[in-house]
């Protein structure tokens, strides 16, 4: 079967794949991070706003695209609107964009790899005393993350596994995966859940986190909980795009774009009645709930108190792992899916000139902080919106009309009611909000 008619083979597996996409660390370790310093519940009320109202109409600008176009992120631009063959470049940086992201989320993906062999095998808690958790935790942290060849060799396992898959393809790769995994990580979410909720201060951790507090409602939040929105939706890197033009005809492109929604809004407020009842139970809160310590230093030190330590901790980092993996194959499939159908090359072909040079690029990254932090400043503060807002304007000016409401009716077949509310958002409204969003910082 050639590139361009290769399909999801169930609905259930598309939902699956483009889910794994998007519930990965933007929804576990970021949102966390974000809900405590935007005010709790008033930041999630932001963020739910945001993914309602802005990212679900960017997301079926994208999976019109896509789905029209039945090709790469950057055919995809040309194929729909062959007049303005300028407007391909927008796909080309998507492409660059994924590229840039799969090197550093690689290294992170590796650290969850990491983590998970240190807790299998006990390495985590060891030599730990009851009496100063923080620092043996956070010095473990220094030896896993920055120590040298350690975090190299799980970076290089973890773009292995990556390539093992994409190898398999669309439908025996990506959406096998998908399928077994992301069952088992809603399974271990809703695990967490309940053993959080069973904490001795689990009724003080959720009113922290439902508690809403809008006098830390500041222009820099809600513009954070845009950011959060797009990132976690996986908006302005090619991946929807791309997997999309795997979407068969009579996919509902507007119920799958709520169900992604909702399902990655589930996750982010299962991470917050995880997380906020576990720290506040430990009297941890003010450790950080921040990003990497959150996940790699503050967790560890409630599973420590916990019985069955190394349960715990093993499925917490299974879980991070599985988030993992299904964001990173997508992100590396748009950069395989556009090499394939440029340059005409072979899956296979395909899979080995993207992933060689990605082993190489994310092994260095994984020794250099300097290159993580700025492939991550670059990708997620100019590339992503630049793409993102090009994509709007393109779908919403330059592509014909009918692009938007063939794609949402099934081209006529079925009714949908929020074409013209969609057009205006992705017109007027996204474009609008993500160039607040790149001039903020030089404000
Ligand atoms: N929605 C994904 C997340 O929240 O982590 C975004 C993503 C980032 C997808 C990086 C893929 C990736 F490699």
């Amino acid at each position: 079967m050639s590139a361009n008619n290769t399909q999801f083979f169930s609905k259930i597996g598309l939902i699956a794949a483009t889910v794994g996409s998007a519930v990965g660390l933007g929804n576990i370790w970021r949102f966390p991070a974000e809900a405590q310093a935007g005010g709790g519940a008033a930041f999630l009320i932001l963020y739910i706003l945001c993914v309602v109202a802005l990212g679900i109409p960017v997301m079926l600008a994208e999976f019109s695209l896509g789905r029209a176009g039945r090709t790469d992120a950057i055919g995809s631009f040309s194929a729909v609107s062959p007049k303005h063959r300028g407007w391909r470049y927008v796909g080309g940086l998507s492409v660059v964009t994924a590229f840039l992201i799969s090197i550093f989320y690689m290294v992170v993906a590796g650290w969850t790899l990491e983590y998970l062999f240190e807790s299998l095998t006990g390495g985590l808690y060891s030599g730990v005393s009851s009496a100063s958790t923080s620092e043996a935790f956070a010095s473990k942290m220094d030896t896993y993350i920055s120590g040298g060849w350690r975090p190299m060799v799980f970076t290089v396992f973890m773009v292995l596994i990556n390539l093992a898959i994409l190898l398999g393809g669309v439908t025996k790769g990506i959406e096998r995966l998908s399928n077994i995994l992301m069952p088992l990580l809603f399974v271990i979410l809703l695990a967490f859940c309940i053993v959080s909720l069973t904490l001795p201060k689990a009724g003080e951790g959720l009113v922290y986190f439902f508690h809403p507090d809008f006098s830390k409602v500041t222009p820099s939040v809600i513009l954070s909980a845009l950011g959060q929105a797009f990132f976690s939706l996986s908006l302005g890197m090619g991946i929807l795009i791309t997997y999309s033009s795997y979407y068969p005809p009579e996919t509902r492109l507007v119920r799958t774009a709520g169900t992604v929604s909702f399902l990655s809004i589930l996750v982010a407020v299962m991470m917050g009645i995880i997380i906020f009842p576990a720290v506040m139970s430990f009297g941890l809160a003010d450790h950080g709930v921040a990003g990497t310590t959150l996940v790699f230093s503050t967790l560890p030190e409630v599973f420590v108190r916990l019985p069955l330590t190394g349960l715990w901790s093993s499925l917490f980092f299974l879980l991070l792992a599985i988030a993992a993996l299904t964001s990173t194959v997508s992100i590396v499939e748009v950069v395989i899916r556009c090499v394939q159908d440029r340059l005409g090359m072979s899956r296979k072909a395909a899979c080995y000139w993207v992933m060689i040079p990605v082993l190489v690029l994310s092994g260095i990254c994984s020794v250099s902080m300097g290159m993580f932090n700025f492939l991550d400043f670059l990708t997620a503060e100019i590339l992503l919106p630049v793409a993102a807002m090009g994509v709007c304007v393109f779908v919403g000016w330059i592509a014909p009309k009918s692009l938007l409401s063939n794609q949402l009716t099934n081209d006529g077949s079925i009714r949908s009611r929020v074409i013209g509310l969609c057009l205006f958002i992705i017109r007027y409204v996204a474009p609008g909000l993500i160039f607040l969003v790149l001039i903020t910082p030089l404000l």
